[in-house]
Order: structure tokens, then sequence, then C-alpha cells
């Protein structure tokens, strides 16, 4: 009984339209690291939101080493050693890390603000637990896994010892995510409990101690880790048998859709990212971009939609020059694009899902006439979309901002891949998607692949890449530097060959 450092019980929270925590319990033990596990909409991050403050339910108890409290605001959470780390982050762009860090609890000395300390405590804390971070970098210069450690460290400062991290890996390249793992397992060594939102069930088999499993809102069960298997996860969470590896038959590749020639690009620091790129896409066949994060695959994205600017070289589509075309033409042109930051440019937050489902095509046939928009057509469309695509939502009135993640995204393909572009650009698709929601996603790009569209595929899961794709091109220091078949390679061969390395001299290394 003592040893539960959080006790949710009986935890009911509705929003307009929709139950979405009933009845929910959920206990922690000291030093444990506990999954939350559900499919995308079934009331995690706000279960979560709840136990941090943010959110007050409409029924149950709240219980911290024992004591039932009300936990009224966030810092009232903090205070009660709880610390959260949101799905999507909450750090200040042009602060620095320890700047972020001190937000809210700045040190003073003689009424200055210390910032000395405060960087002495960062370098102390991080090096106790293995959190690697240079307290005087400015958020916007570091990477993801570097802006996610400042996040941990921010709660620790805070003096947490309840730990919630929602999707913590979602935004996580492989490596940055074998190295979570082990600051994980190093904060519970020293005592801290940990509440670990994922998706991915490897995760949870690898550290977690017990999972609870929540389905639409209910509690379904709470389970020993290592007296269960991922396949059992997936049919409690989803609630049926889920595939991992779809069937699909040999792709019959067709014309030349997407041809790239000699193309380069640079990044915002005006550095060669994209160094003479050659690549062809045809109808018919999804080619998947094997490679380490920072190889210049995202500016070579931003270029093939319009959002970078090419230095040289040249983009086909169809046969037809679009190199330095807006966005907006690059899509009437025929090219569809599922983004790999949702929030910076797949939706508009504050606009109603259903509209968010028309942001290219709302001056068109049907959605407008003679200038005027047609909502009814507007909100006819959407309904079938969130029909057809399983995107949970209360109504297609609902604003972007209050769909589940997982659900944003589903959105946000359901867009891109009605539309039945050319093109299709999928970049890292199924991030932040339930198992459940993955394999869908999956066989409709199989799909559209057998209707003759030409999909191109971004992602850091080499299990997706292999699955998927008929055709998959390693991406190394801005170039294609191998073109292999699923079939006839092998992971530890593409992680070769994603490290600049040649398997054939294998023997020589
Ligand atoms: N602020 C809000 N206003 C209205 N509805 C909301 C709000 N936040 C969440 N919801 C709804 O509550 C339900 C649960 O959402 P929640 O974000 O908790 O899901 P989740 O399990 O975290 O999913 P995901 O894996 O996709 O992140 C969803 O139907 C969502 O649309
Ligand atoms: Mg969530």
């Amino acid at each position: 009984m003592g040893n539960y450092v959080v006790e949710m019980l009986d935890i009911r929270k509705e929003f307009p339209g929709i139950v979405a925590n009933n009845n929910i319990n959920l206990q922690v033990k000291k030093g444990e690291i506990h999954a939350l596990l559900g499919e995308n909409g079934a009331g995690k991050s706000t279960l979560m939101n709840v136990l941090f403050g943010l959110y007050q339910p409409e029924k149950g108890e709240i219980r911290i080493k024992g004591e039932p409290v009300k936990v009224t605001d966030p810092n009232v959470a903090n205070r009660l050693g709880i610390g959260m780390v949101h799905q999507h982050f909450m750090l200040v762009e042009n602060f620095t890390v320890a700047q972020n860090i001190m937000l809210g609890v700045e040190p003073t000395k003689k009424g200055v603000i210390d910032i000395d300390k405060v960087e002495r405590e960062v370098a102390e804390l991080s090096r106790k637990y293995g959190l690697s971070v240079d307290p005087k970098a400015k958020i916007s210069d570091i990477s993801v896994g570097m802006q996610q450690r400042a996040e941990i460290l921010k709660t620790l400062y805070r003096g947490a010892d309840v730990l919630i991290l929602d999707e913590p890996t979602a935004v996580l390249t492989p490596q940055e995510i074998t190295e979570l793992m082990k600051i994980l397992c190093s904060l519970i060594n020293e005592g801290i409990s940990i509440i670990l939102i994922t998706h991915k069930l490897k995760e949870i088999m690898d550290v977690c101690d017990r999972c609870t499993v929540i389905r639409k809102g209910e509690g379904i069960a709470t389970v020993n880790v290592n007296e269960t298997t991922a396949d059992e996860l997936a049919a409690l969470m989803v609630g049926r048998k889920v595939e991992f590896k779809i069937e699909k038959t040999e792709a019959e590749p067709k014309e030349e859709v997407l041809t790239i020639k000699d193309l380069k690009v640079k990044d915002s620091r005006r550095a060669l990212m994209v160094k003479g790129l050659n690549l062809s896409v045809r109808s018919g066949e999804i080619v998947g971009i094997a490679g380490i994060d920072g190889n210049g695959q995202s500016e070579l994205i931003e270029a093939l939609t319009g959002l970078r600017k090419v230095e040289s070289g040249q983009i086909l589509l169809n046969q037809q020059e679009i190199t330095h075309l807006s966005t907006r033409k690059i899509t009437e042109a025929g090219v569809g694009h599922i983004p790999q930051d949702r929030h910076k440019y797949g939706l508009v937050l504050d606009f109603p899902i259903a509209e968010n489902m028309v942001l290219q095509t709302y001056y068109q046939k049907p959605f407008s006439k003679n200038k005027i928009m047609s909502f009814n057509k507007i909100y006819e469309y959407g309904k079938k979309l969130i029909q057809d695509y399983d995107v949970r939502t209360p109504s297609p009135r609902t604003k972007a901002r209050a769909l589940s993640g997982g659900n944003q995204q589903k959105a946000i393909i359901a867009r891109e891949v009605d539309r039945s572009p050319d093109l299709l650009i999928a970049a890292q698709p199924t991030r932040g998607l339930d198992v459940g929601a993955i394999e869908n996603i999956h066989k409709r790009l199989i799909r559209e692949r057998d209707q003759g569209r030409a999909v191109l595929l971004l992602s850091f899961e080499l299990d997706e890449i292999m699955n998927v794709s008929d055709r998959i091109v390693i991406m190394f220091d801005g170039k294609i530097v191998a073109d292999v078949k699923p079939s006839e390679t092998t992971e530890q061969e593409l992680g070769l060959l994603m490290s600049g390395s040649q398997p054939e001299k294998e023997g020589d290394i």
C-alpha cells in the first residue's frame, strides 16, 4: 500500500462532446518506469495533464505518497515533486538552456538574477544523471534531443521525483532514443519514478516495469512487463490483433514522376546540405530514404516542396520543371506532402479540423465558387475524411488544437493522400501514431502505390523503411550513396551504408 508514489483513483475528465477519461486508475510505484499505453485519442495526455494540474477532473482522487492532494495548477504539481515533459515542447526558443531551466524560479543575488549559479547547478545535474546539455546554448540552435534533455533537467531543477514523459521518443532519432533509455535507467537508479507514454512497444518491453493500458477513455489493465509480450500489449490496447508486417505485391513501376538532377540545397546557416543529389521515383513505386538524421534529408524535402530555396540543379515532376516554383504552384502541379513537423507546416491549430482539410484547396471548386467559400461543401468533405481515415474527434468543428497528437497526424495524412497527388512525399508519416493506426497508414500508402502514385518515404525507423519501401535509397552526406531492394538487404547492411561505409568491405574493417 505505502509504496505508491502516485495514485490516481477513479479519475473522470470530460470535454465538450467526449469523456476523455472514464474512471481510470493508475498506481505508480517508487522507482519504477510505468508505461501508459493506448490508441491515439485514448486519453493518455489528458490523464497526465490532470496529474500535472493543467486540467481539473470531474471526479476522482489523486494521492501523492499516500496523501490525498488537489493539484490545482502546475505550480502545485511542482511543489509535490511532479515534473512533466509535454508531447510538444514548451521551451522559449531564443532563450538559452539555463534561462529556460530557471524560468519562474530564478535565484537572485542582491536583486540580480544569478545566472552563473544556475549554469553551475545545471552542469552538476547534467553530470549526475548523464544528461548532456550546454547550459549556454540557445534552444533554437540545438538538436531536438538536447532540447528534450533541457526539458528533463528543467523538471529535475525544480526538484521533481516523479517524471511524466509524454511520447518523448516520437521526435527522436534511433540513436537519441538509445541515449534517452539509458538516461531513464539512471534516473530510476537515483530513486526517481517515471511515467512514460509511448506507442513503441519495444521501448516498453526494453525498459518498463509495468504498463497500464487504456482504451477509449477506459482503464483496461495494468500488467507486469516481464509477464507479457508486445503482441499481447498491442491486442490489449487496440482490441484486435495487429499486423506488424503488411502483405504487399511486387511493385510495377511505370513512368518517371519525380526526377532530381544534381540538386544542391543549403540549410538556414548557409551550409551546403544537399550536395549534388540525383534521384528518380516512378509511378507505382514506394522509394524509402534511409539515413541518419542530419545528412540533408530535411533540406531535400523542403526543397522539393518549395519551402527552401534551391541553390542549383533541377527538380522535374512528370518531366516539367518545378525547381523554383512556390509551394502553392508545386502543390497544384501534383505534389502532396506529409510534413515532419505537424505543428509548423501541417495544421492551423486554431482552425476547425474540417477546415484544416482544405488548406490547399479551399479556393478551388467545389469548396469555392466565384470567390465565395461554401462551408457546407467543406464540412461535408471534412466529415467524409474523418470517417475514411478514422480521425477521432468529437466533431468536424473541433479545433485542430483539441485533437490528440496522433489524430492531428491522421488528419494531415487524410488531407494529403485524399487529393491523390501524382507524387506523395511522406516525411515520418507515422510519427506519434499507435500500432493500429500505423498498420492502416502503411496499407494506405501501398494502396496509393497500386493506384499509380509515386511515393517518396522518409523515415528514421528502419522497420518502416524495410516493410513499406519497394526500393531503398541511402542518403549520406547530402547524396544518395546506395540503392537497394529491401528483399536483398538487412538492417545491419543498411546501418553500415547509412554511416558511410560500404558493406562489401566489411572484412577489412
Ligand atoms: N483541450 C481539449 N478540448 C477538447 N477535447 C480535448 C482536449 N484535449 C483532449 N481532448 C480530447 O480528449 C480525447 C483524449 O485525448 P488525449 O490527447 O488525451 O489522447 P492521447 O491518448 O494522448 O492520444 P495520442 O496518442 O494521439 O497523443 C480526444 O478525443 C481529444 O480530442
Ligand atoms: Mg497524447
